[in-house]
């Protein structure tokens, strides 16, 4: 695997790797994503490889402009234009209905396309010169922990990918906001990076889709995913009281008000601010897991804004360990 610098040389080769249908992971605003040429679906099958990923799970199609988005996707619900204007480029992935020259294993043969403009220069800059639509999903193998640096790339995917390039720390670190939008009707499929509140403000009220029992592993769904390789339960007196022989690390959300002697712990924003806690979250989760401990006891945070991207995530990650 080639280590890329974020400088044009560099961009350039690594577009050179996606023209010929290899493995690129690039930053991006949110977290690293594994970047194939969304054109090629051979080149798209290495994600599934190279992840280890179940093939039923749809892949995101990165662009760098927005007149792109007219190449691969085709929506009639004018509230996508409010919805492009105001949030593209950044952390919001829009659902809609795919054009015939998108791949069947990038819709994992849904009527469908997800769509993002990654909010990042290294990013935006490696999908113009490889001249397609990149595929990618986070960079990580199925079910861990997402990547927000290069560092968590190489060591989750190493030998698997062809190149990674180093744009430092991901500034929002989680990933981006699902939105499926039909004719008339807005469904979010994910939280994440952009708040419910800013999206409602722009196109009135939208649609949660529950978690289905009966399609348990529909887009975006999954009961499980993103779990550290140490337990992990979302803490309460209950966990303390039940774990006090282990050496248990905390994630904590602003200070430590426990009294309970934690092996570690990390404070996600000690000014108490949900972008900064986001921006953290993935990062301190990897640090712990590296920590030397028996589990993960992470404080529940208010599910407002960014809150509710984060909550999301840890009853995720908490979900194996239950
Ligand atoms: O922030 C992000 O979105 C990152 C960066 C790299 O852009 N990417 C990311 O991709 O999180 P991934 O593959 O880990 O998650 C994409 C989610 C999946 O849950 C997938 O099921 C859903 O998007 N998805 C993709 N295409 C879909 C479709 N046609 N319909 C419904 N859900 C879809
Ligand atoms: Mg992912």
């Amino acid at each position: 695997m080639k280590k890329l610098n974020a400088n044009k040389v560099d961009i350039e080769k690594a577009a050179q790797i996606i023209k010929a249908g290899g493995l690129v992971a690039f930053p991006t605003e949110t977290v690293y994503g594994l970047g194939a040429d969304g054109l090629n679906p051979i080149a798209a099958a290495k994600i599934f490889e190279a992840k280890n990923r179940p093939s039923f799970n749809p892949l995101i199609l990165h662009i760098s402009k927005i007149e792109q988005l007219k190449e691969i996707g085709e929506c009639k619900n004018p509230a996508i234009n409010k919805l492009v204007d105001k949030f593209f480029p950044g952390p919001l992935t829009l659902v809609i209905p795919k054009k015939e020259n998108v791949p069947d294993i990038i819709t994992a043969g849904n009527e469908t396309v997800a769509i993002r403009m990654p909010d990042h220069p290294v990013a935006l800059e490696l999908i113009e010169s490889a001249g397609t639509p990149i595929a990618a999903p986070s960079a990580n193998v199925f079910g861990q922990l997402s990547p927000t640096d290069a560092q968590h790339v190489v060591n989750q995917l190493g030998n698997k990918i062809d190149a990674v390039i180093d744009g430092g720390k991901c500034k929002v670190g989680v990933e981006s906001t699902i939105l499926e939008i039909t004719d008339n009707e807005i469904f979010l499929l994910r939280h994440g990076g952009l708040s419910v509140e800013e999206i409602e403000d722009t196109v009135g009220k939208i649609k949660i889709k529950e978690h289905d029992k009966n399609k348990p592993n529909s887009p975006g769904q999954l009961l499980q995913h993103y779990s550290p390789n140490i337990p992990l339960r979302i803490l309460t007196d209950k966990i303390l009281e039940q774990n006090k022989n282990k050496k248990v690390g905390a994630l904590l959300f602003k200070n430590n008000s426990y009294d309970f002697e934690f092996e570690s712990v990390k404070l996600l924003s000690p000014n108490g601010d949900f972008r900064e806690a986001a921006a953290n979250f993935f990062g301190m989760l990897h640090q712990l897991e590296n920590d030397n401990i028996d589990m993960i006891a992470a404080e529940p945070v208010e599910e407002i804004g960014l809150g509710r991207a984060i909550m999301d995530r840890l009853r995720k990650a908490e979900y194996k360990y239950k």
